[in-house]
């Protein structure tokens, strides 16, 4: 996405065993990572026998795999975690795996607020501790019109909001990522996005079964140039929907700003749900180059689904809408 400058301008507190051993490995995971990341040479006495206990300690156990998973090919885990948007780590698409190292996501809390019966700020273990993780394998389409297959873990965003008991005044859902110039080398820049980076969704959209909070990938703790150590992913939406490294979820009566419909609201809207038939006002959307392909493979252009082949399961929501005004 080019950033015009100036000049041009679950929930259950039932205790199952499932929930209950998730919980156990979460937390034995991320209790890993923070290992693993202050003392690695301490892990053992060889580099190669360090890395692979680093690797086992990032890994979650026992996912399950959802039925909301594609049986396409997951995109190779090098392209996932080196091919990335995350304006806060630079623009270059290597730049994310570059400065990823700066982001501290350890500890974490995220403020959940507005219309709720529990408003609050709470520790990420708190959070994700009644939630049973597991792998889903999506989509993701870019606006920029290349997509993936991506292996996430995760669990659904309304199983979360139902927790924190939301008003009837609740309508939309709005998101920001974390606002740290000093971590985020992104945000000190001049001619730039507005921060934080912050998104938005109908509260039905919010609560479809299908809109995930992910906090792993190839069953392994997210990386930091993926959104760590927590994202929402809205897999029938345009990528950019999908905010990474998420330290606040407010529930509103009206629909919130959001990044990119700031800069450039002919561009990019509000919904950003994937549409083959309407155009960006600068290249056409009808088909996308799915990455990770040998180079031949890469040239090849595929066709780009209605809601990014998520038809079936949320074209309902927009039913009595002209979908080409609300892009
Ligand atoms: N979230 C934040 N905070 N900052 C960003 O720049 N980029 C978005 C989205 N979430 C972005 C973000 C865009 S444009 C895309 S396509 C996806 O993240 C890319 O996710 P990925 O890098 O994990 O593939």
């Amino acid at each position: 996405m080019l950033i015009r400058s100036s000049s041009k301008i679950k929930s259950s507190e039932i205790t199952s065993h499932s929930v209950y051993q998730a919980r156990r490995d979460f937390m034995r995971d991320m209790g890993g990572l923070a290992l693993a990341g202050l003392a690695p040479a301490a892990c053992s006495s060889t580099e190669a026998e360090g890395q692979s206990k680093k690797t086992q300690e990032k890994r979650f156990a026992h996912l399950e795999r959802s039925p909301f998973s594609t049986d396409e090919t997951p995109t190779p885990h090098s392209k996932i975690t080196h091919y990335n948007n995350f304006y806060e780590l630079g623009t270059g698409k290597s730049d994310p795996a570059k400065y990823a190292h700066r982001l501290r996501t350890q500890p974490w809390s995220v403020t959940i607020d507005g219309a709720v019966e529990k408003p609050g700020t709470y520790q990420l273990e708190d959070i994700l501790k009644p939630h049973t993780l597991e792998e889903r394998i999506y989509r993701l389409r870019c606006v920029e019109t290349w997509s993936m297959v991506v292996p996430w873990v995760g669990f659904s965003l309304g199983d979360l909001l139902k927790r924190f008991q939301p008003t009837s005044k609740a309508k939309f859902v709005a998101f920001e990522t974390l606002h740290d110039p000093e971590q985020m080398p992104g945000q000190r820049s001049l001619f730039s996005l507005q921060w934080p980076y912050a998104e938005g969704l109908r509260m039905d959209e919010a609560l479809h079964p299908l809109t995930l909070l992910a906090v792993g990938l190839y069953g392994e703790v997210l990386p930091s140039q993926n959104g760590a150590p927590i994202r929402l992913v809205v897999p029938w939406k345009y990528g950019f929907k999908s905010i990474k490294s998420l330290v606040r979820i407010t529930l509103l009566e009206e629909q919130p700003p959001t990044t990119w419909h700031l800069m450039a609201p002919d561009e990019y809207g509000f919904y950003a749900n994937v549409n083959p038939d309407v155009s960006h006002p600068r290249w056409s959307q009808a088909k996308e180059r799915r990455l990770g392909g040998s180079f031949f493979e890469n040239l090849i252009k595929q066709e780009t689904l209605p809601f990014n082949g998520y038809a079936e399961q949320v074209a309902h929501l927009y039913q009595g809408m002209d979908l080409h005004q609300h892009f």
